[in-house]
């Protein structure tokens, strides 16, 4: 997927409101939190209730003691007691609040981590053509930023909408009990609200999706020079990448500008309508309590509930920005976790016994997601293998090698023909059976962060440090090992950018052969080390998988040339097979090869 795809995937999301199916299964996350929820809901009820009843005291003490008092005494003490009732409510306001934070982040939190792990467990078990299709920063966004600004909003954001929805809705009613000809008069400000608010609605949508794309842009350069940076530099490359980069840095700062303006032009627009609503009241309020038509304590109350209307529009307004974007990333996010994985367990799988070794390919035809209609990558490659015998896949770069150990392996899986392991059709078996008698050194020779020990053993957690030490040993990777800084406690860097490629792929080899595999197969596993180390390993193999099944992949022929078997590829079909002696003879394809490898 080219860039400009993606991007226009990620501004597609940016324009959706939250589907009712996204927020229900949103809503199945919360489900465990109900009895916070519930305590939540309370909290926040009586805190809002009692912020609410603030200016009721005032009124009172404003009404009883102080406009219309005939002992000076009996008011001081009066207004002493109210304004002590009035800290006694404010306190216990203050503890309903804290109260109602604490439990909103236990709601927050602990629906995140369950989403967060059930995102990371869901990309774990997708198969390898979404890898093939989807690019890595995205993958990323959605386990990190997606559920960071989702996290932001149910955390804090819910919590505050849901006291500002309260007060508001509790404000509105009370100034309607007050005075109806009041409330009219405030509402003339109103119109203006909402037509500005939805302008600014409008506005702030646009100006924030292209924000969100060129986000997506600084992102995706940010992280392809970080992982680049080698290269950048190999070619002296940074002016013209900064350059690049400050293109796209520099739009983004305007695009963000842009969309903060609206902001700053709406946000001060509310506490000022409520200024001109107080003031319409102070006018309007003043002449009826001139009249008695409202006392003082009314009017100076409904001044202040005025106020906690206004305040909840603003809030709202804040938050508007979070929710949309926390709505567009629960859209991805979900996106995410409906994507099936292709490669799955039928329901009539069973386990796979104990491998003998007998492999079968039955006429195989593949072609990745990505491969043109009138091409196939392997195109009815049939060949059938002996328990115990080493086999060679040989043929030029492109032929299609690797692809047949992923389909040995079912990281994809044939469109037409079968794969048989002693017999059995792999459709009919469990992929983790499968997977777990199967070890693969692939091209890439990926390791993890920690030591050497850890990684050793990623493939048999169980496995003891003598069995490692004995792996190893065998197959003459030990002294390697014990060479570097701290021997088996060496710690590995981010992909093993510690070691020279050639210790990355001894470690690789040894990580498979600890985990014992009953089918072992070695994609270019030993391109990288010297031909000395190289025959020694070959030798620690020949000994070792004497009874068990090994595919090799070379273009070094001189490690295939004692295979048992050696099957020639060329654009994805066998057109040779034999043994070294048999296929040289035959001068095909084979000795073609040979004789180029030989001139080198
Ligand atoms: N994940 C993928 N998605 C799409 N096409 C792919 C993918 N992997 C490989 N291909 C294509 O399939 C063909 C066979 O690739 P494969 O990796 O099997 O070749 P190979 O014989 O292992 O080559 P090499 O010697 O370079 O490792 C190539 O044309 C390649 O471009
Ligand atoms: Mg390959």
């Amino acid at each position: 997927m080219s860039q400009d795809q993606d991007i226009a995937l990620e501004e597609q999301f940016a324009q959706k409101r939250m589907s009712k199916q996204t927020f229900l299964r949103l809503m199945a996350y919360l489900r465990p939190y109900k009895r916070q929820f519930v305590l939540n809901l309370a909290f926040t009820t009586f805190a809002t209730a009692s912020s609410l009843l603030g200016p009721k005291f005032i009124q009172v003490g404003i009404d009883r003691f102080l406009t219309d008092f005939t002992s000076a005494e009996a008011a001081l003490s009066g207004i002493l007691m109210v304004s002590v009732i009035y800290l006694v409510n404010l306190f216990a306001g203050w503890f309903l609040s804290v109260a109602q934070v604490k439990t909103s982040i236990a709601i927050g939190q602990g629906a995140m981590n369950d989403l967060r792990k059930a995102v990371f467990a869901h990309i774990q078990s997708l198969s390898l053509n979404f890898f093939d299709r989807t690019r890595q920063g995205r993958i990323i966004s959605r386990a990190d930023s997606d559920i960071n600004s989702l996290d932001q909003v149910l955390t804090w954001g819910a919590n505050q909408l849901l006291s500002s929805g309260l007060t508001l809705l509790g404000a509105c009613a009370i100034l309607l009990q007050y005075e109806w000809r009041l409330c009219l008069a405030v509402s003339s400000v109103l119109p203006i609200l909402a037509v500005a608010t939805r302008i600014f609605q409008v506005r702030v949508l646009r100006a924030y999706r292209r924000l969100v794309e060129q986000g997506s842009r600084v992102t995706s350069a940010l992280a392809e020079n970080v992982s680049g940076v080698r290269v950048v530099q190999a070619f002296s490359r940074e002016d013209l990448n900064l350059e690049r980069f400050r293109e796209i840095n520099s739009e983004y700062a305007e695009r963000f500008t842009e969309a903060a303006r609206i902001f700053h032009v709406y946000i001060p627009l509310i506490p000022m309508l409520s200024g001109v609503g107080t003031a319409i009241i102070l006018g309007y309020g003043g002449h009826l309590a001139m009249r008695h038509e409202i006392t003082v304590g009314e009017l100076a109350a409904f001044i202040i509930y005025l106020g906690m209307f206004f305040g909840p529009i603003q809030t709202m307004g804040d938050l508007y920005n979070s929710v949309l974007s926390a709505a567009a990333s629960s859209e991805r996010i979900f996106q995410l976790l409906e994507t099936r994985p292709q490669v799955i367990d039928l329901p009539s799988a069973g386990p796979l016994p104990r491998i003998e070794g007998r492999v079968r390919f039955e006429n195989v035809s593949f072609r990745y997601e990505t491969t043109p209609d009138d091409k196939w990558i392997l195109h009815r490659v049939s060949f059938e293998i002996l328990p115990g015998q080493m086999v060679a896949l040989v043929g030029s770069t492109g032929s299609g090698k690797t692809t047949i150990a992923s389909l040995l392996a079912r990281f994809y899986e044939p469109q037409s023909g079968r794969i048989l392991i002693d017999g059995l059709d792999l459709m009919s078996t469990t992929i983790g059976s499968l997977r777990s008698q199967i070890g693969i050194v692939t091209q890439e020779n990926f390791l993890f962060s920690g030591s050497i020990m850890e990684n050793l053993k990623f493939g048999r957690p169980s496995a003891t440090d003598e069995e490692v030490l004995e792996a190893a040993q065998m197959l003459g990777t030990h002294e390697m090992i014990l060479g570097l800084k701290e021997g088996y406690q060496t710690e590995v860097s981010e992909r093993g950018g510690n070691l020279s490629a050639g210790e990355r792929q001894l470690i690789s080899f040894t990580r498979a052969m600890v985990a014992r595999p009953r089918i072992l197969i070695l994609d270019e596993a030993t391109s990288a080390v010297d031909s000395q180390t190289e025959s020694v390993i070959q030798n620690a193999l020949e000994k070792l998988f004497e009874k068990r099944t090994s595919f090799v992949i070379a273009h070094r022929l001189s490690t295939v040339r004692y295979a048992d078997q050696i099957l020639v590829l060329k654009d994805g079909e066998i057109v040779e097979s034999g043994s070294h002696e048999e296929l040289l003879a035959k001068k095909g394809r084979y000795s073609e090869l040979h004789e180029e490898f030989v001139r080198q």
